[in-house]
C-alpha cells in the first residue's frame, strides 16, 4: 500500500470531504499518511488527526515561512507534542528564498534550534528547502542531520546534491512534481538515485499532479506520481509502491 509520508490533512480545503477522502484511501491503495505540521495552530490539529484516524501520523515543527512569531515556548509546545507516540518526527522546518518572507537569519536560528530539539528527542526530520540549496545543506552538516534521518521533502535541486543527501543518509520525498512536463532534473533525480532512497508524498492540498495540477491535491492522487517513478525507471507501479512503503517506515521508525 503507498504510504503518502507528507500530507496537510489539517488544510481547511478538506474541510467539507476530508472523511470522504479517508473512506476512499483502501480501495485506491493509501495505506498510511504522515500529516505535517507547519505553523502554530496546526501542532494541536496535526496531533488530533494522529489520534482520530489509525491510518494517520504525524510531524510537528514550524514551517520557515512560518517561524516569524516563533518563540521558545513554541518550541516547547512542539517537544511535549513530540511524546504522543503518533508523532515521528520534527517537521516541516528549514529554509525558504524564494517567499522570502521572513527574514533569512530569523529561518536560519529557528531551523538550528528545531534541529537540536530532533536530537534531544531522537526524532528523524521532514526539511523544507526552497531556492535555499547552500544554506540547508551547509547547516544540515553543520549539525550533523544525517545520523538522526530524515526526507529532503519535495525535492527541487540537482542529482549532484540529491546524491550527496542520500550519502548522508536522507531520504528524497517526491510526488506530483514528478508528471510535470518541464520537471527534467526531478525526473533525472527518480531515475538515478537508488528506488531505496525515494519516499512517495503529496504536499497535499498543493501539487497536484497531471492531470490535475492546479487542483487540490490528496493522497488519492498519488498513485499518479507512483506510476510516473515506475515509468521513469523502467520498472513496475507494484514495486515502487512496496519498496518506497518500507523505506516511508524507515523513515520514520515504524518497522
Ligand atoms: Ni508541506
Amino acid at each position: 500500500m503507498i504510504f503518502d509520508t507528507h500530507a496537510h490533512y489539517n488544510d481547511k480545503q478538506f474541510d467539507g470531504d476530508r472523511e470522504e477522502i479517508f473512506a476512499a484511501f483502501k480501495e485506491t491503495g493509501i495505506g498510511r499518511v504522515c500529516n505535517i505540521a507547519s505553523d502554530i495552530e496546526s501542532i494541536e490539529e496535526c496531533l488530533d488527526l494522529a489520534e482520530r484516524y489509525p491510518f494517520m501520523y504525524c510531524a510537528l515543527g514550524i514551517h520557515p515561512s512560518d517561524c516569524g512569531p516563533m518563540t521558545e515556548e513554541v518550541l516547547e509546545t512542539i517537544r511535549r507534542g513530540l511524546s504522543h507516540p503518533r508523532a515521528v518526527a520534527v517537521g516541516e522546518i528549514g529554509l525558504d528564498y524564494y517567499w522570502d518572507d521572513v527574514d533569512r537569519e530569523v529561518q536560519k536560528y529557528w531551523f538550528r534550534r528545531q534541529l537540536d530539539l530532533a536530537r534531544e528527542e531522537n526524532k528523524p526530520v521532514v526539511i523544507h528547502s526552497r531556492e535555499a540549496a547552500a544554506d540547508t545543506m551547509n547547516i544540515l552538516k553543520e549539525k550533523n542531520a544525517g545520523d538522526m534521518g530524515g526526507v529532503i521533502h519535495c525535492y527541487s535541486y540537482s542529482l549532484e546534491q540529491a546524491r550527496e543527501y542520500v550519502k548522508m543518509g536522507f531520504f528524497i520525498g517526491i510526488g506530483g512534481v514528478v508528471t510535470f512536463k518541464n520537471s527534467r532534473k526531478l525526473k533525472e533525480v527518480a531515475r538515478e538515485i537508488p528506488l531505496e532512497n525515494i519516499v512517495l508524498e503529496t504536499d497535499c492540498p498543493y501539487l497536484a499532479p497531471v492531470p490535475y495540477r492546479g487542483k487540490r491535491n490528496s493522497s488519492l492522487y498519488l498513485p499518479l506520481a507512483a506510476q510516473a517513478i515506475a515509468e521513469i525507471r523502467g520498472t513496475e507501479v507494484s514495486e515502487v509502491i512496496a519498496v518506497t512503503e518500507k523505506n516511508a517506515e524507515r523513515l520514520y521508525r515504524l518497522a
